[in-house]
């Protein structure tokens, strides 16, 4: 088949609110992709189930999530906004590639084994098999690029090498895609834990900023937030804290270090702090206005849901088909 532009193909749980992490890692850079790749959003429910979910937590976080990618610039004529469980190719692919991924790679996982030590009590399947879905996910669609953050690198990296065991056997049917890490803002960090990654299903809440947080719930996280013990504003090696709030403030305003360095020199890091808060919560406003405006409007979402549902059947249909008719099932 033709493309007319090259694919992209990025998933976001449901699973939880979604943080700066996600905004700065991933989010925020995608309105501008849609110029140079056709894109497709998914809202990954499935793999939310690996995991216990609340059934009207996950219902409503699915609407939400749909949402926020809209509010953050996602424009739906432009891009193939949908959820997963709506594409039943999905899970039909997942499980053929099952059988071409081996358990030794599955094994080696690094989110398999965090997440296994997270919830001892319900080490399964799909927990083990999750890669096999996303590989789904992305290789329906002939994917070019992935743009995830830094932790699904091993993730996409498996994806690939599924893909080309599959074409050495079965020639020309997946394109191999590349992963598109994102660097800055990448790895937004814990505030309460600032050598671990911001994440969005943390215990702690102070330690994550959601991207809907109201205004005094931001600056009050940023003023809790842990930094080292000296007072000066720089970027240096071990100074963890205050590295990320650096991050934080130079992705919101576009000011590299230097120029953070400069504007903050002889001011105390409570200074500091407040004016992370403040950058962040005037970024925060407008998205957070329209993400109201969507969810007083679940038909319109519904209604894109099918749209998008749609739109991405088609492609999904035309891998799945090829992918059946090559490994002999019969098509009727
Ligand atoms: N595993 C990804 C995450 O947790 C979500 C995801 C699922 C994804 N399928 C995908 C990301 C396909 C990129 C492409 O962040």
């Amino acid at each position: 088949m033709q493309k007319e532009k090259p694919v992209s193909f990025s998933g976001i749980q449901p699973s939880g609110n979604l943080t700066i992490g996600n905004y700065l890692g991933a989010i925020r850079n995608f309105p501008a992709y849609s110029e140079n790749y056709k894109c497709f959003y998914c809202v990954v429910d499935l793999h939310a189930l690996t995991v216990r979910q609340v059934p009207a937590e996950l219902r409503r976080r699915t609407y939400e999530t749909l949402a926020l990618y809209i509010a953050c610039g996602l424009d739906p004529e432009k891009n193939t906004l949908f959820v997963q469980s709506h594409v039943p190719a999905h899970s039909e692919l997942a499980w053929i590639l099952d059988c071409f991924t081996m358990f030794g790679e599955l094994s080696r996982m690094t989110q398999f084994k965090e997440k296994s030590a997270k919830h001892a009590d319900n080490i399964n399947a799909g927990l083990f098999t999750y890669p096999s879905l996303m590989a789904a996910d992305i290789l329906l669609y002939q994917t070019d690029v992935v743009p995830v953050g830094d932790d699904q690198k091993q993730h996409v990296e498996l994806c690939r090498d599924v893909a080309q065991r599959f074409n050495n056997l079965y020639p020309d049917t997946f394109t191999i895609p590349e992963p598109i890490i994102s660097q800055s803002g990448a790895r937004i960090k814990s505030l309460a834990e600032p050598t671990r990654k911001m994440d969005k299903s943390d215990p702690n809440p102070n330690a994550v900023v959601y991207l809907l947080d109201d205004r005094d719930t931001i600056i009050r996280k940023f003023k809790r937030a842990v930094t080292d013990s000296e007072t000066s504003v720089r970027y240096a090696p071990g100074k963890d804290g205050i590295n990320n709030l650096m991050t934080i403030y130079s992705c919101f305003t576009g000011k590299d270090f230097a120029a953070i360095e400069a504007e903050f020199a002889g001011r105390g890091y409570s200074d500091f702090k407040l004016a992370v808060g403040e950058v962040t919560a005037d970024a925060l406003a407008p998205v957070q206005a329209e993400f109201r405006r969507l969810m007083a409007d679940k038909t319109y979402i519904e209604d894109l849901m099918r749209k998008g549902a749609r739109e991405a059947a088609i492609c999904a249909a035309r891998t799945l088909t090829k992918v059946k008719k090559k490994l002999g099932l019969v098509l009727i």
